[in-house]
């Protein structure tokens, strides 16, 4: 069962039409790679929308003014080893003095169940907002696992970002984690039997890097 009320799904017509062409299986790995980036920028400025902000003095040339400015200490993004990496730098190109954090978490072709064999994070986690990035969030195995490990950190908020999602992802994602909130390009159909998100986009990871 979905809760509408911590799920948003980016309907804005030029990151469906992204997704469109990153779906398509004859986009060529360069492609794929730039319009992830892309993607990430469009995505990233609208989980952005409610960041905190206070008002700075500052002098424009002309004269003295009270301005907006983004409260507190730095965002962090927390890419999900390796597919959250392709979503980085287009987030970093939108806020360029965010921190970076990794979690390195590979899915056991088994159980599907997420193993963490990396984990490193910004100082002073305790005051920073989070947005925790993966492609795609298929089971939530890895989604709730590198969530479980930040919220030790006691960050001040983490929200999900992901390309591409289902039913069965949101739904394990919000009854572990309910206060995060989810931001998607889209909601598709289903898991299949290995995992993989229908209709979906294939292994986010094999066509950003041209593994497969
Ligand atoms: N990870 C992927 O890269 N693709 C899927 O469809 C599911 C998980």
């Amino acid at each position: 069962m979905i809760n509408s009320s911590s799920l948003t799904v980016l309907s804005h017509p030029l990151i469906q039409h992204k997704l469109t062409v990153l779906r398509n299986k004859h986009t060529s790995t360069s492609q794929f790679r730039q319009l992830l980036h892309e993607t990430a920028m469009l995505m990233t400025y609208e989980v952005t929308r409610d960041l905190p902000t206070s008002i700075v003095e500052i002098e424009t040339p002309m004269e003295s003014m009270q301005a907006t400015c983004i409260d507190g200490k730095k965002l962090v993004f927390v890419s999900i080893l390796r597919a959250g990496n392709g979503f980085l730098d287009g987030m970093l190109e939108v806020v360029p003095n965010a921190r970076v954090g990794h979690i390195g978490l590979y899915r056991d072709h088994v159980t599907l169940e997420a193993v963490e064999y990396y984990f490193k994070m910004p100082e002073g986690m305790h005051e920073r907002d989070v947005i925790v990035v993966d492609p795609m969030l298929a089971t939530g195995n890895s989604a709730i696992a590198a969530i479980d490990r930040l919220k030790a950190l006691k960050p001040r908020s983490i929200k999900f970002m992901c390309l591409l999602t289902c039913p069965t992802g949101v739904s394990a994602l919000q009854t572990a984690h309910p206060d995060v909130a989810i931001f998607t390009a889209s909601v598709d159909r289903q898991l299949n039997q290995l995992g993989y998100i229908l209709p979906g986009l294939g292994d986010a990871g094999d066509r950003m890097y041209g593994t497969k």
